[in-house]
This record gives structure tokens, sequence and C-alpha cells, in this order.
């Protein structure tokens, strides 16, 4: 019988290696929870939602808290270190978009712009700065931002999820830099549309699923799976030269244009 893997089987064996996953309760960081679990990592998970985190595959560990909170990105952390002895991948991957924020600048009230930031900037930073602190001891960590291809090219409708996403490639590239002679790796991905709670809930203002499909090249949105692949390769040592940099996984949305605009353009004078 061959031996040979079919094309897109994921063949990275993760045992002995320790991971630690925000927002691993739902969507994209769920399947990256089961991907690095089902190739043998030993999986924490942060996230802020107990009743999905129930769910979660038995042998993943669940710590409940806030990443926009410091301390519980410091307790989570600590966490896995004591439990599990290290920190060899952190993935931050926990992010919000109320679809209250898909309105132009001024009219984003700013709490919803002070919640964005706060999970998805400062929740990132806080979690790389504890986790580095491991990873900088043992000379070796992989470190996985979640930016969007919002960051890349925008829309109309994205005041605040689109420059905090692109901040999210910056941090990615900066602590590539600042630390690629310990050992550490740091990388960024950007998905397309993926189909997740978050997508399902701003489904109208991206003018509805077909109208989101047909914007990517490939024809439809991406599923969870599609996203932790290219986590779990940028993880593994078949990329160690990578760092520093950004992957999107996309269906071909960034070569072709951007997001739906979610309300009509005004009429050209
Ligand atoms: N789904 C997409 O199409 C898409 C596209 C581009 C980028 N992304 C990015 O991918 C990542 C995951 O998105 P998703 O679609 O899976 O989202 P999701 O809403 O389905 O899941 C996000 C998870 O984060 C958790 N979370 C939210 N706030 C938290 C907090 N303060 N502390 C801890 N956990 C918290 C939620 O409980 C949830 O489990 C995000 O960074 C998002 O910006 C998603």
């Amino acid at each position: 019988m061959s031996t040979r893997r079919p094309a897109g089987s994921v063949s990275h064996n993760n045992s002995g290696r320790v991971v630690l996953v925000s927002g691993g309760a739902n969507g994209i960081g769920r399947a990256i929870c089961d991907l690095f679990a089902e190739s043998g990592a030993t999986v924490v998970c942060l996230d802020v939602d107990d009743q999905a985190a129930s769910g979660l595959q038995d042998g993943i560990d669940f710590v409940r808290g806030d990443t926009s909170v410091e301390d519980d990105c410091r307790n989570a952390v600590e966490f896995t270190v004591e439990q599990h002895g290290g920190l060899d991948i952190l993935v931050n991957n926990a992010a919000i978009q109320p679809p209250a924020s898909y309105v132009p600048l001024d009219e984003l009230p700013s709490e919803a712009w002070q919640r964005m930031l706060g999970i998805n900037l400062s929740g990132y930073m806080f979690l790389a700065k504890h986790a580095v602190r491991v990873m900088k001891k043992q000379q070796s960590g992989v470190i996985v931002n979640m930016s969007s291809g919002q960051a890349h090219r925008t829309a109309r409708g994205v005041p605040a999820y689109g420059p905090i996403k692109a901040a999210n490639l910056h941090q990615a590239r900066q602590w590539g830099v600042e630390y690629a002679r310990e050992g550490i790796r740091v990388v960024s991905v950007s998905p397309g549309a993926i189909d997740t709670p978050l997508v399902r809930a701003s489904l109208e203002a991206q003018g509805g699923e077909k109208e989101l499909a047909n914007r990517h090249p490939l024809g439809r949105i991406g599923r969870p799976e599609e996203v932790a692949a290219a986590v779990l390769w940028l993880s593994s040592q078949a990329a160690s030269f990578v760092t520093a940099t950004d992957l999107e996984v996309d269906g071909g949305l960034g070569a072709f244009g951007s997001f739906a605009d979610p309300y009509p353009l005004p009429e050209s004078p």
C-alpha cells in the first residue's frame, strides 16, 4: 500500500512542544488548538468563553482570562510553564470585530475603539511580552500573530479593525527583528474571510455570504482548518528561515481586491 500522504495533509509532529492559543474556544483559534493537539502538542487555550471552551477536546487545558488584562496574560503564561515546563509556541489570535464597528470614523463609538485596542492590540503585546521572557531563557520559541487581509488593503467601514490589524503585522515584524538572535521567530498570518462566528456575525455588512465568497478568486470563503494548517507550518522546523514576515491565507483575495463595502457609495458628481 502506498505511504504517500495526500496533497494538503499536514504531517508535523509536535509531540513534546507546548502551545498557548488565545481565543482558542471558537473559530480559527479552536481549529488551531485541535490541529496542534492532533499533531501531538500540549495545548493550552486562553479565552473568555467558558461555555464554548467546555467543548474543547480532551487533553486541552483551558485558562479563563481576558487578553486585554495584563495580569490574565501573565497568569496564562505562568500556568503554561508551571504545568508543562515551558512555552514553545504562542498564537496571538483572540480579537473582536463587533458588527456595530462597521461605521465611518465619525460614527465610531470611542468605547468600541478602546475595546478593540485593548483586545486586538494590547492583548497581543501583553501575551508576547510574557511569552518572550520564557522563550529568551529557552533560546527558542515561535510567536504567531493572527492579523487579517484588512491589514494590507482596506475597505470602508473598518476605521478601528483595519488599522489595529495593520499594527499586528508590524508587531510581528518588530518582535521578529528584536529577538531573531535569541532563537525566537515571530510571524503573522492574514486570513481572508473564514467561516467563523466572527464572520457570521457580520455577514450582512459584508454583502451576504455569496457576495463575500465571490470576492475570493477561489470562489468561496475559507475554513478555520485552512488557517490552522498555515499556523502549524509556520511554527514548525520546516519554516526555520521564516521570521518577521506575514503569510496571507486568503483564497487569492489580496491579489484581487478587498472586502466588500458595508454601505453604498454616494453617487459620484
Ligand atoms: N474569520 C475571519 O474571516 C477572519 C479574517 C481575518 C482575520 N481574522 C482574525 O482571526 C482571529 C480569530 O477570528 P475568528 O473569526 O475565529 O473569531 P471568533 O469570534 O470566532 O473567535 C474569537 C475567540 O476569541 C475569544 N475572545 C474574544 N475576546 C477575548 C478576550 N478579551 N480574551 C480572550 N479571548 C477572547 C472569543 O471568546 C472567541 O473564542 C482574530 O484575530 C480575527 O481578527 C478572522
